[in-house]
């Protein structure tokens, strides 16, 4: 499959592409009623990620609803904890609750050595997406970035103000840069087994990263995200690296200079004119649709994306939205915002 077929890799490329291609965060989800219908079927949100046979199914279903110019593949980024040896729940209603690992011999119980093992399922996916999918279309991998995953392993969860996890990496510096370390390490070896099974992107989720003041920001989310992007290229240099530190402000600017990074999603919050010049220069911005624009369709939701596409028309781009589509997204509402960006809005 050469590049130059695939919108997404050119994009990430460096070419500028009228229309851009687009993708959305958490495509394959609950607004799809053909989700849902898979979903039911399984026992566990975990066991859904583990079976490839569904898994590329729910992978797929974006694809040949949409006809999106990327698929990302269905898993999550807390299966990379699931293979340390935490324990890990998805609760129906509340979201993922883990056994919280608060002291240095937790950290330290943790083990990298059945990662591949556990994580087989999640490649065998990767392999079936890849060879059921459209030649233009783009295969992403992912993984959630130490940091942000960090966060879910010592709040035992998601937070309000992340007080645990950030007194320990404020406070105990040195013990918490193990559990980063042991991230990094997992986290580069999974996505480069991911690329070998096919994926040609990776995109990693620093979710969290505006929780962190400006100096832990630099040391806990862009040096451990741009280790694992030295990795993956180490491994594949033809391999294409999406950042995502949503919340990073101006710091955004870092990771758009950084080695090793050829796109950087943008969350709706940052300023479109700012981005421009600020990050447009160094890298392909992906971007930046308020999740609840897209909920709300109409007018708003078309020329908010007609902003966007002006705001970064001249440089190389991907259309996304700012953070993860909504289960309450009307799906219609989906097709129409293709048809906005592709120019076929009647
Ligand atoms: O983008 C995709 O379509 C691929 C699949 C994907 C999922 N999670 C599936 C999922 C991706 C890329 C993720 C990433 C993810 N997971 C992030 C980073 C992106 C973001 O949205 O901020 C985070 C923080 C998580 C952790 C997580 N997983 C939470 C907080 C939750 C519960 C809240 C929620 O959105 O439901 C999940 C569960 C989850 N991950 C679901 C899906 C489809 C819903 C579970 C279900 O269907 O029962």
């Amino acid at each position: 499959m050469a590049d130059k077929t695939v919108p997404l890799l050119r994009a990430l490329a460096g070419d500028r592409r009228i229309p851009p291609p687009i993708w959305l965060m958490r495509q394959a989800g609950r607004y799809l009623p053909e989700y849902r219908e898979i979903r039911r079927g399984a026992t566990n949100f975990l066991d859904l990620c583990f079976t490839p046979e569904l898994a590329i199914e729910v992978t797929l279903q974006p694809i040949r609803r949409f006809a999106m110019d990327a698929a990302i593949l269905f898993s999550d980024i807390l299966v990379i904890p699931h293979a340390l040896g935490q324990k890990v729940e998805f609760v129906e209603g509340t979201g993922p609750v883990l056994e919280p690992i608060r002291t240095l011999d937790e950290i330290r119980a943790l083990s990298a050595s059945a990662v591949h093992e556990r994580l087989a399922p999640v490649y065998e996916t990767v392999r079936g997406v890849a060879a059921e999918l459209p030649d233009d279309v783009a295969l992403i991998g992912f993984a959630g970035a130490p940091w942000t995953v960090a966060t879910y392993m010592v709040e035992g969860g998601t937070s309000r103000n992340f007080a645990t996890v950030k007194r320990w990496a404020y406070g105990a510096s040195d013990e918490f840069a193990e559990l980063i370390d042991l991230l990094v390490d997992s986290t580069a070896d999974y996505l480069i087994e991911q690329v070998r099974n096919g994926a040609r992107v990776i995109q990693l989720f620093d979710t969290w990263a505006g929780a962190l003041h400006e100096d832990a920001l630099a040391r806990w989310c862009l040096e451990p995200t741009v280790e694992i992007a030295r990795r993956v290229k180490a491994a594949d240099p033809d391999v294409r690296v999406i950042a995502f530190p949503r919340g990073a402000a101006t710091l955004y600017a870092r990771y758009a200079r950084a080695e090793g990074i050829d796109g950087l999603g943008i969350d709706h919050t940052l300023e479109r004119a700012w981005a421009k010049t600020e990050l447009q220069p160094h890298c392909t911005v992906q971007g930046n649709l308020d999740p609840i624009a897209l909920l709300a369709g109409g007018d708003h939701m078309r020329d908010q994306a007609e902003a966007i596409l002006d705001s970064f028309a001249d440089g190389p781009f991907v259309f996304n939205l700012g953070h993860g589509i909504l289960p309450e997204t009307p799906p219609d509402n989906v097709a129409r915002l293709i048809d906005i960006v592709r120019g076929q809005d009647r």
